[in-house]
């Protein structure tokens, strides 16, 4: 039996909280629906943060009650940076929240105004209180691999926020290289250390694809046993504070190539290759998978 990889598209929010056109409601569920369509099975669909730090991202609790209204079956989650916006996201009923922590003070400072020590106790707070609430925690180490403010992080570090996280009790922890500095030496050493001590179930990675190297940076993982992986339909994206950080890696080319090595990810890759022309369409920036235009023509003659 082939093995299932769980890829949770993050476009929604990761993708768009960078772009220059600010979409409205109606256009952020038409992009959700269309990823949903896929069969994609987890979709990040936006961010509870200060709408004046982020304005793509206002209008998140509409968006969730709308989903809510629609009787929406795709499981979904919603970023929070702090309290407040877990609060907010408590309100909207959101049943799953990513929230951030940090392996550099750097971007820390740069993110959320807080140290990592400040970020990491509000964090802690913020997951005992989602255990009580009932609601799942995926905890994401931003800059796991590099930070644009204080350079290479030391794999120590991120082995001691795993490790306190899981003890504390977070549903996943996600190692994020947020500005796509990693390379797939490096995610091949620290994923494979991480899952020798926890065990993979609870583990992913989240890559951008600043330099080329995601999908490298994606099958170093699976090397290690790692099946969950955050990617963005059409490659959308990249993180305001972060700079020169480029989308994360396309949802268009991961799950081909995933598939591709045999692994089941529940994606019709047609349906994904129309998300990922709508995503384009809206926002005019998405550069679109690289293997897009191979499989629509490969596609197309399965088709004839
Ligand atoms: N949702 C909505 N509004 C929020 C909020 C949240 N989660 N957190 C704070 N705010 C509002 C406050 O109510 C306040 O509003 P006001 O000016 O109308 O009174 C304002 O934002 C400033 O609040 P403050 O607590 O002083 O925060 P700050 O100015 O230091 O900003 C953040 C910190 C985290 C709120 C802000 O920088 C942010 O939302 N950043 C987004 C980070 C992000 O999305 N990163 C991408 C993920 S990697
Ligand atoms: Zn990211």
């Amino acid at each position: 039996m082939s093995e299932t990889v769980v890829i949770t598209d993050v476009g929604p929010r990761d993708g768009l909280q960078n772009q220059p056109q600010v979409l409205s409601v109606e256009q952020r569920l038409q992009l959700v629906n269309a990823i949903a369509d896929c069969g994609v099975p987890q979709i990040e669909v936006g961010s509870f943060v200060s709408p004046k730090a982020v304005p793509a991202m206002a209008g998140t609790g509409q968006v969730f009650s709308a989903l809510d209204a629609a009787e929406f079956v795709t499981p979904t989650i919603a970023l929070i940076p702090n309290m407040k916006g877990y609060e907010l996201a408590r309100e909207s009923g959101v049943k799953t929240v990513t929230m951030v922590v940090y392996a550099s003070d750097g971007m820390a400072q740069k993110n959320v105004g807080m140290s990592m020590a400040e970020a990491e106790l509000v964090t802690l707070d913020i997951l005992k209180l989602a255990k009580e609430d009932g609601i799942e925690v995926i905890a994401t180490i931003a800059v796991a691999f590099e930070c644009p403010f204080d350079g290479a992080t030391d794999p120590a570090v991120v082995k001691n926020i795993v490790a306190k996280f899981l003890a504390a009790g977070a549903d996943q922890l996600v190692l994020a290289d947020t500005v796509g500095a990693a390379h797939p030496q490096q995610v091949r050493e620290l994923t494979a250390t991480l899952v020798a001590s926890h065990g993979a179930e609870q583990l992913g990675c989240h890559f951008h694809d600043t330099r080329a190297m995601g999908l490298a940076n994606v099958y170093a993982a699976v090397e290690s046993g790692i099946r969950r992986f955050d990617s963005s339909i059409a490659g959308l994206g990249g993180c305001p504070f972060s700079p020169g950080a480029s989308g994360n890696v396309a949802t268009d080319d991961i799950a081909m190539m995933l598939q591709q090595m045999g692994f089941k990810t529940g994606i019709d890759l047609g349906k994904l290759m129309q998300a990922s022309d709508l995503a384009q369409r809206l926002t005019g920036t998405a550069p679109g998978g690289r293997s897009k235009t191979w499989l629509q023509g490969y596609l197309a003659k399965q088709v004839d």
